[in-house]
């Protein structure tokens, strides 16, 4: 079966051709390596011996999207990573991620609209949820207003997808709210590629644990939590990425009760920044260089998933432990600082 796995190349991406193809899925990738570039699909090759067909393709090229869609007639579903993910950039260009992140969803759904049956695998975000009122976070957790244009198209995607499911049977679509991701392939064939300065925490503490910067921020000591930094749900990426196939598998096999669902993907267990800071201490036996700064902000001081309809319903849970999913960003920023 084929299925086209937009923004494959990227760090999501790529660890989820990879879990396809594990599964015997046929994988095409369309990339306009904004983010990333060609040899992720060496890294691809060596951990599950196939290449995926690669086309070099930017999705706002409407005529190229459709001239895409008629040569590949027999894609049956679609992961849809593609998009630009950089909150503070989005602040300053919001048409930019308008354009990359919604003109291209519509594209991509006008294409499918046309077909008798398609699956399709949305990335979104906890970020809709915002500040919850209660932890752990469940998906009938209200969607509170968007702190920035990129949160915003996370939640105007999930309200696209869901308009256009309601007049389109054909469509069956699953949005998936990602909590923290993290680490990268236990192989350290690919991971999250080191380009700038890293706004997430654990690149930022890795490229500091390898001394390529000098110390680690942590933004907001006074938090309301049980060592006054934030709390998040850090998720290995290879866990994440199996949900990925299962999500898809549900549509597939039209187990699905609705043509447009939602999941949480996360572990359920709350982190506080010390606490992976620690976790990083343990699996690298260094000290890492890091001072308490003020709050970064638009920062909420807490977000972890109730993963219960992951679970009960797709029968996904989270396997890795966070020392686990931290040993391999630290094997994979050894590997590419060499
Ligand atoms: C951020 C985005 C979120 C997006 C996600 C994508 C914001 C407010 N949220 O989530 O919308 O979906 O990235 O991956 O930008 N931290 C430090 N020092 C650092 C970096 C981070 O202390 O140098 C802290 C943050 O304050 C936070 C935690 O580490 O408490 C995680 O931060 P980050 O990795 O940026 O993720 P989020 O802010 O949760």
């Amino acid at each position: 079966m084929k299925i086209l796995v937009t923004g494959g190349l990227g760090f999501i991406g790529s660890h989820t051709t990879v879990e396809l193809q594990n599964k015997g899925y046929e994988v095409i990738i369309i990339d306009d390596l904004s983010n990333s570039t060609e040899k992720v699909l060496d890294g691809i090759v060596a951990i599950t011996g196939k290449r995926p067909t690669f086309e070099k393709l930017d999705l706002k090229e409407k005529s190229k999207v459709e001239d895409f869609f008629k040569r590949h007639q027999d894609i049956v579903g679609v992961i849809h990573f593609a998009a630009s993910k950089a909150v503070g950039e989005s602040v300053e260009k919001p048409l930019l991620y308008y354009e990359n992140n919604i003109g291209t969803l519509v594209y991509l759904l006008k294409e499918l609209s046309q077909k008798n049956n398609s699956s399709f695998i949305f990335s979104s975000s906890c970020t809709v949820y915002g500040q919850a009122d209660k932890m752990p976070i469940t998906e009938s957790a209200p969607v509170k207003a968007a702190e920035s244009p990129y949160g915003n198209t996370k939640q105007m995607g999930e309200e696209i997808i869901r308009d256009t499911c309601k007049v389109t049977p054909g469509i069956n679509a699953i949005a998936l709210r990602y909590f923290n991701p993290m680490g990268a392939h236990p192989s350290a064939e690919i991971g999250e590629l080191p380009i700038g300065v890293p706004q997430n925490l654990v690149p930022f503490i890795t490229q500091t644990g390898i001394g390529l910067r000098e110390q680690l921020s942590v933004f907001g000591g006074d938090y309301p939590t049980t060592d006054g930094t934030c709390i998040r749900d850090y998720i290995h990426v290879v866990d994440l990425a199996k949900a990925h196939v299962v999500a898809l598998e549900r549509l597939l096999n039209g187990k699905n009760s609705e043509n447009y669902e939602v999941f949480n993907v996360g572990t359920g267990t709350g982190s506080t920044v010390l606490e992976v800071i620690k976790s990083f201490e343990r699996v690298s036996g260094k000290k890492l260089n890091y001072k308490i700064v003020d709050r970064r902000p638009g920062d909420i001081t807490s977000a972890y998933a109730d993963t219960t309809k992951a679970n009960k319903v797709l029968g996904w849970k989270a396997e890795s432990t966070l020392d686990e999913a931290m040993k391999s960003a630290w094997l994979w920023e050894q590997k590419v600082r060499k």
